[in-house]
């Protein structure tokens, strides 16, 4: 039988919905909009079309957008004198600077100049560390956008086996530190790991997010196992004519998909959700500078 196909964009859109319900009321009963600042440095095409979507997607859910374009070669002061512009204004909740950064710019001293209450990223040092040890903190996005899908589809996954395939900062770290967090048994798998494929068909959750093109296929996969694939990858189409490219996971979704219980596709499962999460981690941010609740459902 084939998996259930869990639908990511319908997802994001009630989490955004939500995230709007929520803006209504801060401003309604508080006063207060919450406020995102995202920085672009350079004009790298992709960071670019990133950085549109989560400008127009800030203002559809109410809250106040602020883009800082920059060039190229902006210098480092430069850039560290706006985030701390930017940590100093009481209008902006959130601070997300865009990467990656351009060579001359060191990417772990800007993210660590980002006032940790505002990281919305959740990438500064204090806010791995506060995950790292189960301590409240802001959660990165993608990993928290899976989290959300795999709670709504499992209820609890307490005891479940949860294997992740890839080990970087962004994704594969947290994202095990959360599964854990929720009590799963937590493998991350990489690629040294000896007998990948078995490690991965033991598994209850397989997360991958290893930038590799459909290297999970199906026979990696255990019977009834939920699939997140994380990978956004471009690959040539040549049934589509000359010169198109396709976009796959890092999972072979066709045969997963006959096996496994249920899985995300690509494009339109992780994808929409990492955005949803940083207006719901801006909202979270904004509800904690204001010693509010924070809004049930849309934090880990
Ligand atoms: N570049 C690609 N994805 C991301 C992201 O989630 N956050 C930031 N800051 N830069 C990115």
């Amino acid at each position: 039988m084939s998996a259930t196909i869990i639908d990511g964009k319908a997802f994001a859109a009630k989490v955004r919905a939500q995230v709007a319900d929520e803006v209504t009321k801060l401003k309604s009963e508080h006063n207060i909009t919450p406020g995102l600042a995202v920085i672009l440095v350079g004009e790298d095409p992709a960071s670019e079309v990133y950085v549109r979507n989560k400008g127009k997607q800030t203002v559809e859910v109410g809250m106040n957008s602020y883009e800082h374009k920059l060039d190229a070669s902006t210098s480092e002061a430069d850039l560290l004198a706006l985030i701390d512009q930017l940590n100093n204004d009481p209008s902006v909740h959130g601070i997300l600077c865009q990467l990656p950064l351009p060579d001359h710019l060191n990417e772990d001293l800007v993210i660590n100049s980002i006032a940790p209450e505002k990281d919305v990223d959740g990438f500064h040092i204090s806010n791995v560390g506060l995950l790292g040890t189960g301590q409240k903190s802001m959660v990165p996005c993608t990993p928290l956008g899976c989290l959300m899908m795999l709670r709504d589809h499992h209820g609890s996954l307490s005891g479940l086996n949860a294997v992740v395939v890839g080990r970087s900062n962004i994704v594969g770290k947290p994202m095990a530190n959360l599964l854990l967090r929720d009590s799963c048994t937590v493998t991350i798998a990489h690629s040294r790991t000896k007998n990948i494929e078995e490690v991965c068909r033991a598994a209850d959750i397989v997360v991958a997010a290893v930038g590799r093109p459909e290297m999970i296929t199906g026979d990696w996969i255990g019977k009834g196992a939920t699939v997140i694939d994380v990978g956004i990858n471009r690959i040539p189409a040549p049934e589509r004519g000359e010169g198109k490219m396709r976009l796959v996971g890092d999972v072979h979704f066709d045969s997963a998909k006959e096996v496994a219980g249920a899985i995300t596709p690509v494009p339109g499962g992780v994808g929409p959700m990492t955005i949803a999460c940083l207006l719901a981690n801006t909202l979270t941010a904004c509800a904690r500078a204001n010693n509010l609740p924070e809004p049930e459902g849309l934090t880990a």
